[in-house]
C-alpha cells in the first residue's frame, strides 16, 4: 500500500462513520501570532475545538500538510523528518474516548483496512498529576479491544499530553499508538517505549481543557477529540520498510542525491546528510509553494526556509556536490504532491526560481564563510556569540551550520550568545523566535477576537473609501494589534486613512450585530461575501455580516456587536511586497 492509498483509505474509513471530508489548510496559519507553521491538523481547527459551530458538523477529517521545526536536531535518523503529512479525525463536542480509541483499533488491524499485526502494537496513556486524573478509562477500552496490559505504559504530561503548544488553549490527555518496526526481531511481550524501535504512529487527543494564561486547567465547554496519524510513518509500517526515507515519496529524491554525490554505499554519516537535504528540500518546497507568496529572508517563515535550504546546501558539499542541485529536487518532489496539493503545480515556477536563487546567493558566500569559520575556531574551544553572529551576517551562515561546524570539530558554539546578538540586531525578538519555533495555538483571548472584527470592518472601510478592487492578503492578529496586507500599489494618503480610521469608528458607534450564519460557497459568493483563498473551503461554510456593511466567508471567532470594540486607530502603513500594503492596527 502506498501513501495515496493510505490516505483515501483513512478517509473513507472515517466517512464512513459520520465525518465530514475538509481539505488541508495552509502551512502559514491565518490570525495566528504564536505559531509560524500549522504543526498539526487541530491548528485550523482551534476556534471550533473552542466552541464555535462548524459548518460541516462535529465530525470533521483530513490530510493536513504540517511543519514541525521543533524536530529538526532528530532529523537524520529513520523516522524524523520536519515536514509531513497528518491524517486527523476530529469531535467537535460529539464522540470521546470509546469511539476515538475503537476506531483506532479497527483502522489499524481490521483486514478490510490496514491489517497491520496487533502483536506488533503498543500504547501509552496519561499517568495522570495535580491536572487531570490518570486516563485508567481510556486504558480500560485498550483492554476491551485485546491489546494485553504489558502493552499499555502510563507516561507523565510531557509524554502523554497534548498542546496549549502555545501559552493558551484546548487540550488535553492522549494516547498514543506505537508500533514494532523490526522485521528480523519479535516484538518484546513488555514494551518499553524507551526503546526507538517502536515508533509513534498515532495520537489520539482527549482535549477537555483550555489552559489558561495563568497555568489553570479548566473544562472546555465541550469534549473533543483531536487525532493525529502520521503518513509518512504509516507508509513506512505497511510497506515492512524500517526507514521512513525508503518509502515512495522519498526514495526518489534519496536516489537522485545518491546519483549525484556517487555514493554507492554511503555510511551512517552521510546517510544522515541525504536524509536531512531530502527533508528540507520537501519544506521549503511546501512552505514556498503554500500560496502565500513567502521567500526566503531572515525573518518568520521566510528565516525557516532559507535555513533549510542552506543547511541542505552545506549538506550536499559534505556528500561532494559543490554546485547547484536543489532545483532538480524540488521538481521531483512537486511532481509527486501536484495532484494532491494543487497549489504546488500552480506555483512550480516561483518555487524553483526562489530555491534557486536562494542557491546560488549562498554559494557565493559559503567558501568565504568556511574558510572564515576554520580562521575563527583555530585553536579554539569554543565560539563565541559574537562570531556565530559574523558568520550569521557576513556570510548568511544560521545558527545550524555554525552549530554543526562546531560538533564536527569537537568544539562549542555559543548559541545562546548568538540569540542575545541577534535579538540587538532583528525586529524578531529571541523570545519570539523561541515561542515560535517550539509551536502553538491560536490564540482567542478577548482582545483577538476584537481585533479579528476590527480587521473586518477595515478590510471593508478599505474598499469604500479607497477601491472596491481592494481584498485581503494576509492578516495576522496578536491581542496587541491587527496586521492587515492587501493589495494596492501605492502609499495610502494621509486623508485616505483617517477617511478609513472614521469609518471603522462610525461602524463601532453605531452598534451593529455580528452575524454568523452557514451557507454554500455558491451562496455566499451570490450575497457577495469576500474570500481570501477559495479552494481551501468545503462545501459548507460560515459567513460573519455586519449589516450591509461588511460580509466575510471566515470561521470566526468574532464579538457579538462592533460596539464592544472601544476606539479603532492605524499605527502604520507600509509596503510589504511589490503591490502590496500593510496596515497595523489598535484598539484603544
Ligand atoms: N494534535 C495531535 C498531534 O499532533 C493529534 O499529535
Amino acid at each position: 500500500m502506498d501513501s495515496k492509498e493510505l490516505k483515501q483509505k483513512y478517509l473513507d474509513f472515517f466517512r464512513s462513520k459520520g465525518h465530514a471530508i475538509i481539505k488541508s489548510a495552509s502551512l502559514i496559519p491565518e490570525n495566528d501570532p504564536s505559531v509560524l507553521f500549522t504543526t498539526a491538523g487541530m491548528h485550523p481547527l482551534v476556534p471550533f475545538l473552542m466552541g464555535t459551530p462548524h459548518p460541516l458538523g462535529k465530525r470533521i477529517a483530513d490530510v493536513q500538510k504540517c511543519i514541525r521545526t521543533q524536530d529538526i536536531d532528530e532529523v537524520g535518523d529513520e523516522t524524523h523528518t520536519t515536514c509531513f503529512e497528518m491524517l486527523g479525525n476530529w469531535s467537535l463536542g460529539d464522540y470521546f474516548k470509546k469511539e476515538a480509541i475503537e476506531w483506532s483499533w479497527e483502522f489499524l488491524t481490521s483486514k478490510q483496512w490496514l491489517g497491520l499485526d496487533p502483536k506488533r502494537l503498543a500504547v501509552t496513556c496519561f499517568e495522570g498529576d495535580k491536572d487531570a486524573p490518570k486516563d485508567e478509562e481510556a486504558a480500560s477500552i485498550w483492554l476491551s479491544q485485546g491489546v494485553p496490559k504489558e502493552r499499555i505504559a502510563f507516561l507523565p504530561k510531557k509524554d502523554n499530553w497534548w498542546g496549549p503548544a502555545g501559552e493558551t488553549g484546548p487540550c488535553g490527555p492522549d494516547t498514543e499508538m506505537f508500533y514494532w518496526k523490526k522485521n528480523n526481531v519479535p516484538a518484546p511481550k513488555t514494551f518499553d517505549p524507551e526503546d526507538k524501535n517502536w515508533v509513534e504512529i498515532w495520537n489520539d487527543v482527549f482535549m477537555q481543557y483550555n489552559r489558561t494564561k495563568e497555568g489553570k486547567f479548566e473544562q472546555l465547554k465541550q469534549k473533543n477529540v483531536d487525532t493525529g496519524l502520521g503518513v509518512e510513518r504509516v507508509t513506512m509500517v505497511l510497506q515492512g520498510l524500517e526507514d521512513i526515507y525508503q518509502i515512495e515519496t522519498f526514495k526518489p529524491v534519496m536516489d537522485r542525491i545518491r546519483e549525484l554525490s556517487k555514493i554507492r554505499n554511503p555510511d551512517g554519516g552521510q546517510m544522515r546528510s541525504m536524509r536531512i537535504i531530502t527533508d528540507h528540500i520537501r519544506g521549503a518546497t511546501f512552505i514556498l509553494g503554500d500560496d502565500k507568496g513567502i521567500v526566503p529572508s531572515n525573518v518568520d517563515q521566510g528565516y525557516i526556509i532559507r535555513r533549510f535550504i542552506r543547511r541542505a546546501i552545506r549538506h550536499g558539499l559534505l556528500l561532494g556536490i559543490d554546485y547547484e542541485f536543489l532545483t532538480q529536487l524540488a521538481e521531483i518532489i512537486i511532481d509527486l504532491y501536484k495532484d494532491d496539493y494543487e497549489e504546488l503545480g500552480r506555483n512550480k515556477h516561483f518555487v524553483l526560481s526562489e530555491i534557486e536563487k536562494e542557491d546560488r546567493k549562498f554559494r557565493e558566500t559559503l567558501t568565504k564563510g568556511l574558510r572564515e569559520f576554520e580562521r575563527l575556531a583555530e585553536g579554539k574551544k569554543n565560539i563565541c556569540g559574537e562570531d556565530c553572529f559574523l558568520l550569521f551576517q557576513s556570510y548568511g551562515f544560521p545558527m545550524e551550520i555554525t552549530k554543526e561546524l562546531c560538533e564536527e570539530k569537537k568544539i562549542c558554539a555559543d548559541e545562546k550568545g548568538f540569540n542575545e546578538e541577534y535579538e540587538k540586531h532583528k525586529e524578531l525578538s529571541r523570545v519570539g523566535a523561541e515561542k515560535k519555533f517550539k509551536g502553538g495555538l491560536g490564540d482567542t483571548s478577548e482582545m483577538s477576537i476584537k481585533l479579528h472584527t476590527a480587521t473586518h470592518l477595515l478590510n471593508e472601510a478599505l474598499r469604500t473609501v479607497v477601491s472596491k478592487d481592494i481584498a485581503q492578503k494576509g492578516s495576522n492578529i496578536t491581542p496587541e494589534r491587527l496586521r492587515f496586507d492587501f493589495n494596492f500599489d501605492r502609499k495610502l494618503l494621509p486623508e485616505e486613512l483617517k477617511k478609513v480610521e472614521d469609518l471603522v469608528n462610525q461602524k463601532i458607534k453605531e452598534a451593529i450585530p455580528v452575524v454568523r450564519e452557514e451557507m454554500s460557497v455558491k451562496e455566499a459568493k451570490a450575497k457577495g461575501a469576500q474570500a481570501e483563498f477559495e479552494e481551501k473551503y468545503g462545501e459548507k461554510v460560515s459567513v460573519y455580516t455586519i449589516d450591509t456593511f461588511s460580509c466575510e466567508i471566515c470561521m470566526g471567532p468574532h464579538v457579538k456587536n462592533t460596539s464592544e470594540l472601544g476606539h479603532f486607530k492605524i499605527v502604520k502603513e507600509e509596503s510589504v511586497a511589490a503591490g502590496v500594503r500593510r496596515i497595523k492596527a489598535v484598539l484603544e
